[in-house]
């Protein structure tokens, strides 16, 4: 098989589905968003970086095939009611929900020291890399379970296996985003 062809198989992957992706307007996310996008998906970007999210948006829309190919709702994911809205807009704009990328995320500084760690600082860092992913993987469930199909992807880290890499905060999330997904995978 050609590369041609390897390339346009592909391309009909994501065909018809409907992907919602936080933390879409930069990073892997945004690569996502792109990707995803070429394989034939509509998607809807969720982030707090509105100038950014809506210009990858339009960037993303112009080179695809179908009009309204991707669109953009602000959404802090650490926020209950805007992750509900984000999952419901995507449901009222494209019809349904086939996959969740639970995938916004943020660093904090290493301090390796845990006397010179914070409990504000760390509670940040928990806000949006795990409640963050459980807000979104518990929406998602609320409109794939009576659909009875969809997929819910998490980003984690290497720092969800290993320890001493980076913050007791980020390497905390991160074993969270992976024992939530082990038992959200055990429900769904
Ligand atoms: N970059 C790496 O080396 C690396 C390695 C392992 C895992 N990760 C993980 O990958 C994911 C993406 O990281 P990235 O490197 O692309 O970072 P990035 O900073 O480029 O992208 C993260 C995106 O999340 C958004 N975001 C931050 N807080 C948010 C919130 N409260 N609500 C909604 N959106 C929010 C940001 O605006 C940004 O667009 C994160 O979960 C990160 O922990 C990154």
């Amino acid at each position: 098989m050609g590369s041609a062809s390897i390339v346009s198989a592909a391309a009909r992957r994501l065909l018809g589905k409907v992907a919602l992706i936080t933390g879409g307007a930069s990073g892997f996310g945004e690569c996502t968003a792109r990707l995803f996008s070429r394989h034939g998906a509509k998607v809807l970007i969720a982030d707090i970086k509105d100038d950014l999210g809506e210009s990858v948006c339009k960037d993303i829309g112009s080179s695809s095939s179908s009009a309204n190919g991707c669109s953009y709702v602000h959404c802090d994911v650490t926020k209950e009611k805007e992750i509900e809205n984000a999952v419901n807009t995507a449901v009222s704009q494209y019809g349904k929900l086939d996959i969740m990328f639970n995938n916004a995320g943020i660093v904090d500084e290493a301090k390796h020291n845990i006397l010179d760690n914070d409990q504000a600082e760390f509670e940040r860092v928990l806000s949006v890399n795990l409640v963050g992913v459980f807000l979104g993987t518990k929406h998602a469930a609320r409109v794939m379970k009576p659909a009875g199909r969809g997929s819910i992807i998490s980003t984690a880290s290497v720092c969800g296996v290993n320890g001493g890499v980076a913050s007791h905060a980020y390497t905390s999330s991160k074993h969270g985003v992976v024992g939530l997904m082990k038992n959200a995978a055990v429900e769904l």
